[in-house]
């Protein structure tokens, strides 16, 4: 029997997740949105037979599994209502607006004993995969030390909605585009962190010019109280070291999306760099093993699929193949309570002005 799966939250990701689980196993049997009119005109599109407003009346449903792709301040409370309802749960990154939720969403799987995963689609790109096998084959070493870099130049997602609210995102690019520290820790073994330092900056925050280019209306009673950008460091309890960089308005060069390590016998790379910031068709994804054979230094390109969409289709049939036992999920629990303790931090640090031990 294929696993049933309900969707909240009527969003653009939906032309991932719908191919993704059925490609995983599953069918998309129900939708449910506050906003009913956007919860049918999907369910009209992707041939979902049933629709809710409510979310209540929606988990009384015969569903398997749940898919949470709303706003982050949601994300919790709705991870735990299904999860008390009995059904696994997908959510969309961030986990959730800090790490206490985190641990109260962990705790509610543990209880019901279902599965709860989380959208870190970057990890199911063909790079990713395809780095992670040389990685356990021994080829890169330890990973001493890595860079993550998910830098934008005009990328803030409109002026006022609730990406720009902190009470409903829980910050800017530190936690939006948290990806590339995600991809990072999973290159290295997801290692307790020790101590983190950062700093987070508004310029360019209310500047139009820095606008992204995905349509995200503007609200002129809206808040706008999220950084720009931030720069981080952390040590880990193990010996090894990730920086952060990320912004969402920031003056670089243009966007780009990047993983870089120095192992202790190789060094790489996974990167998507962009041709005009947030159009992903104008991109070039590469990825590298830099190694020293026979006297050379020599540079190692990994030919890969391409995939535009970042791994979201393979992320989400990840997720239900996990469910049915076919595929082994691509992230945990414990993983995401780790990466939201280091994003907690990083804001911490910026507030205070010192380091944070963990
Ligand atoms: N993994 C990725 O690459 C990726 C990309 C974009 C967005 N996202 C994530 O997806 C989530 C949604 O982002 P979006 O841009 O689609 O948001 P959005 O503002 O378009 O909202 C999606 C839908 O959720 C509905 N909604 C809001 N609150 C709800 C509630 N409490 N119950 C039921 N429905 C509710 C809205 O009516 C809307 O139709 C965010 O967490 C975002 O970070 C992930």
């Amino acid at each position: 029997m294929a696993t049933k799966v309900g969707v909240i939250g009527a969003g653009g990701m939906l032309q991932y997740h719908v191919p993704g689980f059925q490609q995983g196993g599953g069918e998309v049997i129900a939708i449910a949105d506050v906003n009913e009119a956007a919860a049918q005109a999907s369910a009209d599109h992707w041939s979902i037979p049933k629709v809710y407003a409510d979310t209540a009346e929606f988990l009384k449903s015969d569903l398997d599994a749940v898919s949470i792709i709303v706003p982050n301040k949601f994300h919790a409370p709705l991870a735990i209502q299904a999860l008390e309802a009995g059904k696994h749960v997908f959510c969309e990154k961030p986990p959730a607006l800090n790490a206490a939720e985190v641990v109260e969403m962990k705790a509610a799987a543990e209880k019901a004993g279902k599965v709860l995963m989380f959208n870190f689609n970057n990890r199911a790109r063909p790079e990713s995969q395809a780095m992670m096998k040389y990685i356990a084959d021994g080829t890169v070493g330890t990973l001493n030390s890595a860079q993550s870099q998910w830098t934008r130049r005009t990328g803030i997602p409109g002026f006022g909605g609730w990406f720009t609210t902190k009470a409903l995102s829980g910050g800017g690019p530190v936690i939006d585009l948290l990806h590339m520290v995600d991809l990072s820790l999973y290159f290295m073994g997801y290692p307790e962190p020790a101590h983190v330092l950062g700093q987070t900056f508004n310029d360019f925050i209310t500047d139009p010019g820095h606008k992204g280019p995905w349509g995200i209306p503007d609200n002129a009673e809206g808040s706008t109280d999220v950084e720009a950008a931030a720069h981080g460091f952390v040590t880990f309890k193990s010996g090894q070291v990730l920086s952060i960089r990320t912004s969402w308005a920031e003056m670089n060069e243009r966007e780009v999306v990047s993983v870089v390590f120095q192992g202790s016998k190789a060094g790489g790379k996974v990167e998507r760099l962009f041709g005009i910031d947030g159009l992903d068709e104008t991109a070039i994804d590469s990825c590298e093993l830099y190694v020293q054979e026979n006297g050379n230094s020599v540079n190692r390109s990994i030919i890969t699929e391409a995939c535009e969409d970042m791994g979201r289709t393979a992320s989400a049939a990840n997720f239900v193949a996990t469910i049915e036992g076919t595929a082994q999920p691509l992230n945990t629990p414990d993983e995401a309570l780790k990466l939201m303790q280091i994003i907690d931090a990083l804001y911490q640090s910026a507030g205070s002005g010192t380091p944070v031990s963990l």
